[in-house]
């Protein structure tokens, strides 16, 4: 009989310090998010230096609590896999350091993951029975990709954003409309009472499927500042429209490109109500299968790391006690 495999997952990227146990890349047994919005909501986005101090803070506690739930000690782990990259340098090296520590003091496996590789991953736990190929649009904070999924380990990017994340569109148009952070949730919420009723402009190149969400944005600063008044739920549902609008435009073109039926969602902005439905239907109407991860699998957690690391793991993608944070790193 094949041998059971167990991965630690150690997501520590942004302001989320989590700590997963995932059997063969699928079953979550557990998934300990510590999350730090309450400490960063008062100033309005995520500080690097606060963020790295808590993530020292929580990090051995929070592994406890992914042990203890999962119901085994670190001798039954097969391997550790820490986020190595992307996102903020001084977050990610505590856990990549954590994870170095545990690696040489248990002699075990160290596997570095991309936190990109990740968020597909969350969709393997939600869909036991996707496997690739298949065609990703990676919408997050950080990150608005359209990535071609041909293996478990093997990526090829078709586009891009030229300037802002979706994410950080959505955080900087929720800021200036006075909703707290972070403010993707707060406009899903708020767009369901609006009407689509403002023309804003959209987005797209020539000869590339790349996205650009500056243009749009701006628009939206620049009505908020010429009308204070301006309703604030038909703007989210305006907003959120022409996003959508965009990202399915370049979507569905990618699909065609890669004669593809099978499409996943991944990242925070994929947990996004009306971005979830509006892609379902695409799916139904072009009869392409739609998937996105459960919405607690959307946003930073260690389970997708875990089962990232899985992956790597049979591949043989094992990493050495040099490996470092990487902020930029690329898929
Ligand atoms: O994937 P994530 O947790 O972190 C990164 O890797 O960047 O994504 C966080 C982003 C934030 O910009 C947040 O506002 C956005 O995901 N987000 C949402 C929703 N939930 C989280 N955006 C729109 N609608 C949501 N429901
Ligand atoms: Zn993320």
């Amino acid at each position: 009989m094949k041998k059971d495999i167990y991965t630690l997952g150690i997501e520590s990227s942004c302001d989320e310090t989590s700590v997963s146990v995932v059997k063969n890349g699928r079953e979550v047994l557990s998934n300990v998010i510590h999350s730090q919005i309450d400490i960063h909501k008062q100033f309005g986005g995520v500080v690097p230096e606060i963020a790295s101090r808590n993530h020292v803070e929580a990090i051995s506690t929070v592994t406890k609590e992914a042990l203890e739930m999962a119901g085994i000690g670190f001798d039954k782990i097969d391997a550790i896999c820490p986020t190595y990259g992307p996102g903020l340098v001084g977050a990610l090296l505590v856990g990549v350091a954590y994870a170095k520590a545990l690696a040489y003091a248990l002699n075990k496996p160290l596997v570095g993951v991309n936190h990109i590789q990740g968020h597909i991953a969350a969709n393997y736990i939600s869909h036991p029975e996707l496997e690739p190929p298949f065609l990703c649009l990676v919408i997050s904070g950080g990150h608005t990709h359209l990535i071609h999924i041909k293996d478990y380990t093997e990526f090829e990017i078709l586009a891009r954003t030229r300037d802002d994340a979706i994410g950080e569109a959505f955080d900087k148009v929720a800021r200036v409309i006075g909703l707290s952070y972070p403010g993707g949730p707060k406009i899903d919420k708020l767009a369901k009472e609006g009407e689509e009723n403002i023309n804003l402009p959209q987005t797209y190149f020539e000869d590339s499927l790349d996205f650009s969400f500056s243009g749009i944005k701006t628009a939206v600063l620049n009505l908020h500042h010429k009308n204070p008044d301006v309703n604030k739920a038909d703007l989210c549902a305006s907003f959120e429209k022409a996003t959508t609008d965009m990202l399915l435009t370049n979507t569905k073109k990618a699909l065609k490109h890669l004669n593809i039926n099978k499409l996943a969602l991944a990242g925070g902005v994929s947990a996004n109500f009306y971005i979830r439905e509006n892609f379902l239907k695409m799916g139904e109407k072009e009869s392409i299968q739609v998937f996105y991860p459960e919405l607690k699998l959307c946003t930073d957690n260690a389970a997708m790391i875990a089962s990232a690391g899985y992956y790597n793991f049979l591949k043989g993608n094992i990493s050495d006690l040099s490996l470092n944070a990487i902020p930029n790193l690329k898929i």
